[in-house]
């Protein structure tokens, strides 16, 4: 009997106290040092004394060194419960203590931990073409942190449904895409989204097209292909078919830039160009429509005009009248 109690209160022990024990000291030395990090990092005066530079614009700029410790515990590495210290990401550091070299290495998010979607977005066809055009110099394909930017800082990773995230997100593709950009703003969901409606509901870029692998609409493996779009637009509008998917996603028609493709088809008679392209059809209705409403309002206009002077006209015959 004294020896089974005993046994109990040992098996209780190692069940309970000796598993407390030990994720309290790991949580400890995790703590330990960040604090470590903190003592300078926590102090609002601290500014880099060497300048960074911005790598698109050039702009040289004096960056604030203080972290918002609150702001990354909150960001998609501070939740995550493997618990990220700091010298996870700035490994040029891992055993450092105290001052330290003014610039280290820039962190490195494919080689230790993100290797499958860095593959699939390194490897992906549009940032080929992105490199392409990189040659003609317009503009550098976006590395992994300036789409996954935190608002202060590229630290401060955000998780996948933050609103900020997701208009950089938006920001970003239409920083390439000025022309699908504004005909998405003619668009409800692009409306939405540029009144800085920006949480999950609202369809931003990557929702259609992906994040990492884009591919062009016409490829049926695409999210906006043959075989993807039901799917894709089923992800918010529950019971979405085949004819759900035919409403155009960037009508051109409100932009008389775009139409120079209409034009040069009615040029070259191409009815069958025509015909088969839908935007074709919003861009005549848009034409008829105006054309009519201008028609009403001259017509109205003109008419009201010489009625106008008509009454004028009368109005001094009467009063020429009286004078007799
Ligand atoms: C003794 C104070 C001190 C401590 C302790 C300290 N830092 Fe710093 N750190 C600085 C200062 C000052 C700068 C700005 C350097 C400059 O621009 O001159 C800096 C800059 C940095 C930078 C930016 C480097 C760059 O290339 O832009 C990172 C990242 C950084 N520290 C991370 C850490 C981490 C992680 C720890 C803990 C392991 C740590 N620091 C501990 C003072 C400190
Ligand atoms: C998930 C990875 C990650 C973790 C964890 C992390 N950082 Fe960073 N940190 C970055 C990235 C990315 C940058 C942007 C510069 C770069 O590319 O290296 C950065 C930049 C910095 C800078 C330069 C100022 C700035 O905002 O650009 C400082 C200072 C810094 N980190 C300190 C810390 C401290 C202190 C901790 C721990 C509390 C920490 N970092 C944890 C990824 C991380
Ligand atoms: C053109 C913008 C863009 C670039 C560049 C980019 N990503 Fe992404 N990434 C996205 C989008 C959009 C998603 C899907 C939604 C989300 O999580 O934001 C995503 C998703 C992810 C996820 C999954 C998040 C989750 O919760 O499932 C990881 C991890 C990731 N990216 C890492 C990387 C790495 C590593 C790189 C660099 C090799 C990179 N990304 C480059 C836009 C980008
Ligand atoms: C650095 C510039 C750049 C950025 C940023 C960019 N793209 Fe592209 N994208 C291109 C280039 C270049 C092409 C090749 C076709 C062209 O010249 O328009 C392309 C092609 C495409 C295509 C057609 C696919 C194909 O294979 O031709 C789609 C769809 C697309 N991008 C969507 C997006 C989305 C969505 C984003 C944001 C997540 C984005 N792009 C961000 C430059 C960019
Ligand atoms: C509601 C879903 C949806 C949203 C949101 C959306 N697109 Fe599209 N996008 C499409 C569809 C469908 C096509 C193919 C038909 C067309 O061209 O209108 C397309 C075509 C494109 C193309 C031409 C290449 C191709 O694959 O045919 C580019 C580039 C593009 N979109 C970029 C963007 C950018 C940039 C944004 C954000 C500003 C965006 N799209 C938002 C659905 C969407
Ligand atoms: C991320 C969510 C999301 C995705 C993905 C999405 N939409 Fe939407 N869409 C919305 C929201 C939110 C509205 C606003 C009105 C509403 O609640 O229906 C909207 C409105 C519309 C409207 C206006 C008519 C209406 O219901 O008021 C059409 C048409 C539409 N979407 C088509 C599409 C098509 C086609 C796709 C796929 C290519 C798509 N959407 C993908 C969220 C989305």
């Amino acid at each position: 009997m004294h020896i089974k109690k005993w046994a109990g209160i040992c098996r209780n022990v190692m069940l309970w106290v000796l598993p407390l024990f030990f994720s309290l000291s790991g949580g400890q030395v995790l703590a330990q040092e960040m604090e470590d990090c903190m003592e300078c990092h926590g102090d609002s005066t601290k500014v880099s004394k060497v300048p960074r530079i911005e790598r698109e614009t050039g702009e040289v700029k004096v960056v604030s060194m203080l972290v918002d410790k609150d702001a990354f515990m909150h960001s998609a590495h501070g939740l995550s419960k493997e618990g990220f210290t700091c010298t996870d990401c700035h490994q040029d550091l891992s055993g450092v203590y105290g001052e330290h070299a003014a610039l280290l290495q820039p962190v490195d998010c494919v080689t230790f931990c993100h290797d499958d979607p860095g593959a699939s977005y390194l490897e992906g066809s549009h940032v080929g073409h992105m490199k392409e055009k990189e040659k003609e110099k317009k503009r550098a394909p976006p590395t992994c942190k300036e789409c996954h930017i935190g608002q202060n800082s590229m630290r401060e990773t955000p998780v996948k449904d933050d609103p900020f995230h997701r208009g950089q997100i938006n920001q970003m593709c239409s920083g390439c895409h000025e022309e699908y950009k504004l005909t998405y703003c003619t668009n409800l969901h692009g409306q939405l989204a540029s009144l800085g409606y920006c949480n999950t509901d609202i369809a931003n870029c990557s929702d259609c097209h992906g994040g990492h692998e884009i591919l062009k609409s016409e490829d049926p493996a695409s999210q906006v292909g043959k075989k993807h779009i039901v799917e894709t637009c089923n992800k918010c509008h529950k019971g979405a078919d085949q004819k759900f998917v035919k409403h155009i996603a960037h009508p051109k028609f409100k932009r008389p830039e775009l139409y120079k493709d209409l034009l040069k088809a009615l040029k070259d008679r191409d009815l069958k160009k025509i015909a088969s392209d839908p935007q074709s059809y919003l861009m005549l209705i848009f034409l008829m429509y105006m054309g009519i409403i201008g028609f009403t309002f001259t017509a109205f206009g003109t008419h009201s005009l010489l009625m106008w002077f008509r009454i004028l006209q009368d109005e001094r015959k009467g009063e020429d009248g009286h004078g007799h």
